[in-house]
């Protein structure tokens, strides 16, 4: 190559998102398709958010706030924190990326659950750090291990709560022993995209540890309960020292307009949320009698979300599964080559989505 790639990015795999429910409707037609490939909220977007969408469209000409100012105050009274606590991001992966261009360089090291989230992996190695896998322990994050890894050169542990894709979760009295052995100079990243679908009381909330040493760092999304996605707008909590420094490097206008005025409705839309959290838990109840009557495996699920054992090539059954009109997301990248993974729909997209298991004769009844 004629470039000086550093070869830490010829190393990169890149990302592979679910496929866009437009592309598959090329082929079959509008409307006829269903995507549970990317855990997003079957209801579509809060009402409210679309609404407050329209007081914003006539000032597109305008660049927006660059710090967000009436979304960080809602955040800091919603979260009971500081309005210097947050950091908005052009969705939580932003602040992934942010958080690994602050603290790591080359040499450094990440630890991070295997299978997880597979963008840690990804911000990591953009910055040349060393990741360190630890693999899960019974479908769940291995907080031991974690700390077993730690050495000199650790900078940052990331932690998937709910996991993804197992939804899996750590609970608070495992997470209080473990920071207690995790050296002040390691920063803590507890990634709960999910936790508004978790049911168990027992849940960690990484909110909890703000004040506490080592730094724990809170990563929240809209792209899920709250059903903007499309808008690209997540948030972190952290000790303002931390977000200062990620003031610095941060693209100065990352949130658009749009998508700050809509999280700010979406925040108050209570109704909304608790429709989309009802539905997910139905459901899950749903797809889990539905598919233990098939005798599939599958596991228990604290997000909104399913890890499920197709017992052949994944990739395999994605492929049949868009000939049924129906987008699932082959577990192939993170290493469960004979798992799917499919969010909770619409109670007529699960029934479609069984449908068509049964066609592909993954299971019959
Ligand atoms: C665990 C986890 N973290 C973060 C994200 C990214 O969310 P966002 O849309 O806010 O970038 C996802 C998206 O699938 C996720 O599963």
């Amino acid at each position: 190559m004629k470039w000086h790639i550093p070869s830490y990015i010829l190393d990169i795999d890149p990302y592979v998102p679910g496929k866009p429910l437009s592309e598959l409707e090329r082929e079959y037609g509008a409307g006829t398709c269903i995507k549970l490939a990317s855990n997003e909220n079957p209801l579509g977007a809060s009402p409210k958010a679309v609404e407050a969408l329209s007081s914003v469209l006539g000032a597109l000409n305008r660049y927006p706030d660059g710090s967000g100012f009436d979304l960080v105050q809602r955040l800091a009274g919603f979260l009971n924190v500081q309005p210097e606590n947050i950091v908005l991001g052009n969705g939580s992966d932003d602040l992934l990326g942010m958080l690994a261009r602050v603290l790591l360089k080359p040499g450094d090291e990440v630890i991070v659950p295997s299978p997880s989230f597979l963008m840690y992996t990804i911000v990591a190695q953009s910055a040349g750090a060393t990741l360190i896998r630890v693999p899960l322990r019974d479908l769940t994050v291995d907080l031991d291990q974690m700390v077993a890894h730690i050495n000199s050169r650790t900078r940052l542990i990331f932690i998937c709560n709910p996991n993804n894709p197992t939804g899996t979760i750590v609970k608070r009295t495992e997470f209080e022993q473990f920071l207690k052995k995790v050296p002040p100079n390691v920063i803590v990243v507890v990634d709960e995209a999910y936790i508004e679908f978790t049911r168990d009381a027992s849940c960690a909330k990484g909110l909890d540890y703000l004040k506490t040493t080592p730094a724990v760092v809170t990563l929240r999304t809209f792209s899920k309960a709250y059903g903007l996605a499309g808008l690209r707008i997540g948030y972190g909590v952290m000790p303002i020292e931390l977000a200062q420094l990620l003031h610095r490097i941060r693209m100065p206008f990352n949130v658009n307009c749009l998508a700050q005025a809509a999280a700010c409705a979406a925040l108050d839309d209570v109704e909304f949320l608790r429709k989309t959290i009802d539905i997910t838990h139905q459901g899950m109840s749903f797809l889990h009698d539905e598919l233990e009557q098939r005798k599939i495996n599958f596991f228990d699920s604290q997000a909104n979300f399913f890890l499920i054992d197709v017992s052949r090539q994944a990739k395999q059954v994605f492929k049949d599964m868009l000939k049924q009109g129906v987008i699932v997301r082959p577990m192939t990248a993170y290493g469960f080559p004979n798992y799917i993974r499919i969010n909770i729909g619409l109670p007529a997209e699960n029934q479609r989505f069984l449908k068509g298991l049964d066609r592909i004769g993954i299971a019959q009844k």
